[in-house]
């Protein structure tokens, strides 16, 4: 079926800052309305195909889950068992799925990959990740917070972890679109890129000292210190990374109603002592089910 209006969501900024709350907000209703048992059929006989180059517990089962609760189908395309693993160019791939499918949504190596993808396609693409960015947690991310403490505008966020890494700057993209204060403490060689952070100098800052920048902050935030792509340099990593650890002395410094978040998964132990993931001011759980319907609202959005 051809889209009236072709988007994709590659980019947090791809969407408004109206239209990210708009779409938050039909999440939590979303939600409610799918624990109250009502059926939904806003994608009835849509189909959406996946194309995981990567391992993926939670994006994979959201979207796959997500589709079937709107009434539509999804279907997994691993590059090993499609013929992407034999060479097919990334765009010839496009074209033929924009023939068959409603929508694409790509986790993939290199951000390059998933534009290239989506300069040919004529049906949406959502971004499940890349090197660069990750915003589909970020819908979820601020779904929670959303149900959590309301509005996230003028709220401050500590982000404690490398700071080149895809949700580190997807956090960074989502302080400008929705105004709130990103600090982050990372390893001076780990820091972001300096245009992206020169763009959103109003609302992300580098703050060197680890207790100075969770001080009073409303929500603390990290990541596995090796991510998807990075294991050879999992000892470097491990090494620069280990005074950032968010542990029961972070959340003291944060203070009693902060909220702890993590995209998953966790390595317990290394960038989260399991008091704090396990503790009473963790929302992991609730922020990774609200990947189900974040997504639900965004394939509404795109696709509906
Ligand atoms: N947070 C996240 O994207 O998890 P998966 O890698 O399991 O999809
Ligand atoms: N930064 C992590 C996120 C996993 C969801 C990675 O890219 O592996």
């Amino acid at each position: 079926m051809s889209q009236p209006s072709l988007r994709h969501f590659i980019a947090e900024d791809d969407l408004t800052r109206d239209e990210f709350i708009a779409l938050i907000e039909n999440a939590i209703e979303l939600k409610a309305s799918w624990k109250r048992g009502e059926i939904r059929d806003t994608l009835r006989n849509r189909t959406m195909a996946m194309i995981f180059e990567k391992a993926s517990t939670r994006t994979r089962t959201s979207f796959e889950a997500g589709m079937v609760q709107l009434g539509g189908h999804a279907l997994n395309l691993t590059p090993t068992d499609s013929q992407l693993g034999r060479g097919e160019p990334i765009e010839d791939t496009s074209r033929v799925l924009s023939e068959m499918v409603d929508v694409a949504m790509l986790r993939t190596h290199s951000h390059e990959t998933i534009e290239h993808f989506a300069s040919v396609s004529s049906i949406p693409v959502i971004n499940g990740l890349t090197d660069k960015l990750h915003p589909c947690q970020l819908l979820a991310d601020m779904q929670t917070f959303f149900e959590v403490r309301g509005n996230i505008a003028g709220a401050t966020i500590a982000w404690l972890g490398a700071g080149n890494t895809n949700m580190c700057n997807s956090f960074i993209n989502t302080a400008k679109l929705l105004d709130f204060k990103l600090n982050i403490a990372c390893p001076p060689d780990l820091a972001p890129d300096d245009a992206l952070l020169g763009a959103c100098a109003s609302n992300a800052e580098l703050i060197d000292d680890v207790t100075a920048a969770c001080e009073n902050v409303d929500v603390v935030v990290t990541d596995v210190w090796a991510s998807m792509g990075q294991e050879e340099e999992t000892m470097q990593l491990n090494s620069l990374l280990s005074p950032y650890q968010v542990n029961d002395q972070i959340m003291s410094c944060a203070g009693k109603d902060a909220i702890f978040m993590h995209c998953l998964p966790a390595h317990r132990g290394e960038e989260v002592t399991a008091s704090v993931i396990d503790g009473p001011q963790s929302v992991v759980w609730q922020e990774a089910g609200n990947r189900l319907h974040a997504q639900k609202a965004l394939l509404e959005m795109l696709v509906a």
